[in-house]
């Protein structure tokens, strides 16, 4: 298993001065076009959730939407779609939540969970934990578990681990940079 992850990590690019100087991108596009990652990833998500009475996926936009469908064909569940504000044509749940620079909102149809889901949300990378929090916040909202929020990459030197934690969801990351 160490050796999986090791593999998974070693193939995320890392972009020094991405979107602004002083920043380091976590780019994976470089993982997504390696097969054996994308195998690997999906391995070990279906190890640790296919014992877990899921029902949906549900997938953060646009990034988490690949894991999210792909991990849903592997469980034999369904896949929900969390999407910024104004893509969903019927009625929503709305969720604002904090950017760097001002807000940002997230929505979910109202009819697309209830009580009896248990939900596995995802996304390809946690940083402050804003669009997490706010996607958990909508999925408890609508009556259903949340099991878990995944991801492939967590930034440590950001609280956003904690943010999601102090809302009762756990959280699991498999690849972590400070
Ligand atoms: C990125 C990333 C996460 C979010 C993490 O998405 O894919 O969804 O930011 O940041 P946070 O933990 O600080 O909230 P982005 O908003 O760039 O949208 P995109 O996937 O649609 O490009
Ligand atoms: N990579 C990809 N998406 C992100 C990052 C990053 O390093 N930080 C915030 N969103």
């Amino acid at each position: 298993v160490e050796q999986q992850l090791a593999y998974i990590r070693s193939t995320v690019t890392s972009i020094q001065d991405y979107p602004k100087p002083g920043i380091v991108f976590r780019d994976i596009t470089s993982t997504l076009a390696d097969a054996k990652a994308l195998r690997l990833i999906l391995d070990v998500m279906t190890e640790r959730y296919q014992d877990q009475g899921l029902t949906q996926i549900a997938g953060i936009e646009a990034r988490g939407f690949i894991f999210a469908a792909a991990l849903a064909d592997r469980l034999g569940c369904g896949m929900t779609l969390v999407r910024k504000k104004g893509k969903l044509p019927r009625a929503v749940h709305s969720q604002s939540y904090s950017l760097e620079y001002g807000n940002d909102t997230l929505e979910l149809h109202q009819d697309a969970l209830n009580r009896n889901d248990r939900v596995l949300l995802i996304d390809d990378l946690l940083a402050t934990g804003g669009t997490m929090r706010a996607a958990a916040d909508l999925v408890a909202h609508s009556g259903a578990t949340v099991v878990e929020a995944a991801f492939l990459i967590e930034l440590k030197s950001l609280p956003g681990r904690e943010r999601i934690e102090q809302s009762g969801v756990p959280c699991y990351a498999i690849c972590a940079y400070d």
